[in-house]
Order: structure tokens, then C-alpha cells, then sequence
């Protein structure tokens, strides 16, 4: 799948975003390495710290489903009715990136007209991981 259909896809989950505190609605589509698409958005709660991102949603729902090799996430976020021109992931959606995907999974970000990609490394460098646990 091109970046730029995986980017499309998150705009399209965006759309389910349940954002009604901060109103910042965050799309994601988790591309696996057999070619499958699971798209997320956020889930915020009334408790604030229950609020699932976009990116962790569609991991955990790849996940559960039994996927756990991932080639590519493409991210879209913004306050208005389109997305804003960039929306990089948070930290913490970072640290369950790395612990599934390889230091060259790429992140997408931008817009489908303004595509810009990173790697895993790029984003989150000196990464604490499984293998720090041995
Ligand atoms: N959010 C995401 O969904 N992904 C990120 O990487 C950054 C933040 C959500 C969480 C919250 O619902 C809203 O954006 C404002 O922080």
C-alpha cells in the first residue's frame, strides 16, 4: 500500500475520533507486514487519564486480533474539520511502537499532500526495549 493510501486511511478513522474534552481528534492506520490496515483513533474519558491515542488504539487492536508484525503507521491530527499539516505521535504511543516494530518501521506523517516519513530509530532513539530486561 502506498504512503499516501495509508494516510488517507487515517484521515478516514479521524473521523470516529471520541474527543469531547480537548477536541483535538487524532487518526491512525497501522499497516501489517502481510498488507493489512487497522485504523484508530482517540478515546477520551470524562478522567482524563483513561484516554487511549489514536496510534494505541490501532495497535492494541492489531494485536488482539493476533498481528504483531508491523511495516508502517500513518498518524493525522488537528482541532479542525481537516487535519492539521502535522501531527507527530507522543511518546508514549512511541514506546509501544518499539515494543512490537523494528527500528526501521516507518512512521507517516503530514497530509496525503504532504507526506513526510521517519523511521522508528529517528523518533525514538536510545530506546529502552525488551532485550535492556535480559
Ligand atoms: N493524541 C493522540 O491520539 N495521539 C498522539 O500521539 C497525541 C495525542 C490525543 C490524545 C488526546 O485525546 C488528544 O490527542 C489531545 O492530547
Amino acid at each position: 500500500m502506498l504512503d499516501k493510501e495509508l494516510l488517507q486511511f487515517a484521515v478516514e478513522a479521524r473521523k470516529k475520533s471520541y474527543s469531547p474534552y480537548s477536541g483535538f481528534r487524532v487518526g491512525a492506520a497501522l499497516l501489517t507486514k502481510s498488507g493489512k490496515v487497522y485504523g484508530g483513533c482517540n478515546v477520551e474519558n470524562a478522567a482524563y487519564t483513561p484516554t487511549n491515542c489514536a496510534e494505541r488504539t490501532a495497535v492494541f487492536k492489531a494485536v488482539s486480533e493476533g498481528e504483531r508484525e508491523f511495516a508502517a503507521i500513518a498518524v493525522v491530527g488537528g482541532k479542525g474539520e481537516e487535519p492539521a499539516e502535522f501531527c507527530a505521535p507522543c511518546g508514549v504511543c512511541r514506546q509501544v511502537f518499539a515494543e512490537f516494530c523494528d527500528p526501521d518501521f516507518r512512521i507517516i506523517l503530514g497530509t496525503p499532500e504532504n507526506i513526510r516519513v521517519y523511521t522508528l530509530a529517528e523518533l525514538l532513539p536510545l530506546s529502552f526495549g525488551k532485550a535492556d530486561l535480559n
